[in-house]
């Protein structure tokens, strides 16, 4: 039970998509390892008109996020058993009626007035909810612990990050404001800090001495699917790379914190991120980014549509489904050590890893040709096949001294013991203990956004900016490759770890 005291989770937009995809499923797999505390309850919050009834139907009881294979039907209901619904006309009404079913709730559930407020709403109501909240007196920790969980995305650019920060905790302290980020919650993402921080084999490597520069790629194969309304006014760079991919970048890049409290880790990634060198002159700009978008083309043999013909897309849109960018980190240790960032949609397969590519030896006594695409490289695989592979040369038998590469792995899958929490579990749990670890400060998303805002003006302002059509399935623009300078590319990787570059999966 881990020491949690009871608690009453509100969901905020609890008939929408993420409460049945991710949020019950969670809990429910958390339920069954017995990681939930003893009392424990959900009330589910929307304008839906549902029952309590009519909600565990929906998200546990006939949700098809919830694998059948996870428990028994049993412990399905059972858990649904401890899932209510609170009706709300709308999120600006006054919430006396919702603060009394809270009430009536916590002395029936023996929750002991430990609230979690989740809002899965959209972010302009973000504010409105927390000023009624207070109204009633929930924004207060005097009967109990009071949190408040946030969605992406926070804000649409640094002025609109700012005034949602400004407005959360006119009524919620800093301390108790919990900025989700899923890819915190990846094991893989995790381990970038444990990789780095116990391992002496790494540390001393890591820095502009020996690594020669830093690749990370952010794949998916899927397209917007259904939220393309969404997505075409947010685009790669505010969609994927402004969250979570800084987020890996700020683990990559921060120097050690003291100590693994919250407060240290997040300080030596806010720091981390101060450090990026904002682009702000166009030429920098023009050369150092990349935006493209998907056309029709064919994803695992089968035929699939452009982007600007998706369900919500403006036919004449120039979003990105595709941002590739070189950046410099101004400190001590990554002086001058360009970083290769790309995320992007309909790419042949689904896949994220960070490469750390290593400096040829200072001298060289094996002249080999093609040595350059040989370097010694580190290979942190978030997903899938989660992992570490490290390349390294090895002598071919035979006569003389010809190099090649070998591989060394390391599969979590072959940690047969641990039992990897996904996610949103590991998030929800963090949230209810209140450890913030994993959880964005409003000082590192405003760090970000300083980071982010000038490449979003000078796309959406500059004439010389162009959007580069890919088709579905392959690697993105033609153009990109060219970012990286030398004989070095971006290594394409497949869906093995140990797929070598311009391998990709067709199946
Ligand atoms: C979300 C983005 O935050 O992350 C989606 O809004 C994206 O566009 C998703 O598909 C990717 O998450 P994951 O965990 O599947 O890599």
């Amino acid at each position: 039970m881990n020491g949690i005291n009871g608690q009453l989770l509100i969901i905020f937009g609890a008939s929408g998509d993420l409460t049945e995809r991710k949020l019950i499923p969670s809990l429910m797999n958390l339920y069954q390892g017995g990681h939930l505390p003893e009392s424990f309850a959900v009330l589910g919050v929307s304008r839906s008109d549902m029952d309590d009834a009519d909600f565990r139907k929906k998200v546990a009881l006939e949700n098809p996020h919830i694998p059948e294979t996870v428990g028994n039907f049993g412990d399905r209901k059972e858990f649904a058993k401890r899932l209510f619904y609170h009706d709300l006309e709308s999120y600006t009404e006054s919430y006396e009626g919702l603060k009394q079913r809270i009430d009536a709730l916590d002395e029936e559930q023996g929750t002991q007035g430990n609230f979690m407020f989740y809002l899965s709403v959209p972010p302009r109501i973000y504010e409105t909810i927390a000023s009624k909240l207070d109204d009633q007196g929930l924004s207060s920790e005097e009967g109990g612990t009071r949190r408040l969980i946030v969605e992406k995305p926070f804000g649409y650019d640094l002025e609109s990050a700012r005034e949602l920060n400004t407005g959360l905790q006119r009524y919620f302290r800093e301390s108790q404001i919990f900025r989700i980020d899923h890819y915190l919650g990846k094991e893989t993402v995790q381990n970038l800090l444990v990789t780095r921080f116990s391992n002496s084999i790494f540390e001393p490597l890591w820095n502009r001495n020996y690594i020669r520069h830093v690749e990370i790629t952010n794949a998916e194969s899927v397209g917007v699917g259904k939220r393309g309304g969404y997505y075409d006014s947010a685009g790669a760079l505010r969609d994927m790379f402004q969250n979570h991919l800084l987020q890996i970048i700020s683990l990559v890049v921060m120097e050690p914190p003291i100590g693994p409290d919250a407060e240290e880790i997040r300080n030596e990634k806010v720091k981390a991120l101060k450090s990026l060198r904002i682009m702000r002159d166009p030429e920098t700009l023009y050369k150092h980014t990349i935006r493209g978008q998907y056309m029709a083309g064919e994803i695992d043999g089968k035929a699939v549509p452009g982007y600007r013909e998706e369900e919500g897309v403006d036919p004449e849109s120039t979003t990105e489904t595709y941002a590739a960018l070189k950046f410099y980190v101004d400190n001590w240790r990554w002086a001058e050590v360009p970083f290769y960032v790309r995320t992007a949609k309909r790419m042949p397969t689904k896949v994220t890893e960070v490469v750390i590519h290593f400096k040829s030896p200072h001298h060289q006594i094996f002249r080999d040709i093609g040595m350059d695409s040989k370097d010694n490289k580190l290979i942190i695989r978030i997903q899938p096949n989660e992992g570490i592979l490290i390349k390294f040369g090895v002598k071919v038998p035979g006569q003389g001294f010809q190099v090649e590469r070998a591989n060394l792995d390391f599969y979590y899958s072959d940690m047969t013991d641990a039992n990897i929490m996904a996610a949103y579990e590991r998030l929800l749990l963090d949230a209810m203990q209140g450890d913030a670890t994993l959880y964005a400060r409003a000082d590192e998303v405003e760090a970000a956004w300083e980071f982010v805002d000038p490449i979003l003006t000078y796309w959406e302002q500059s004439e010389d900016v162009v959007t580069y059509g890919y088709s579905a399935g392959v690697w993105g623009p033609r153009n990109a490759d060219d970012l990286i300078e030398g004989a070095y590319g971006w290594r394409n990787p497949g869906t093995h770890l140990t797929d070598d570059p311009g391998f990709c999966v067709i199946t």
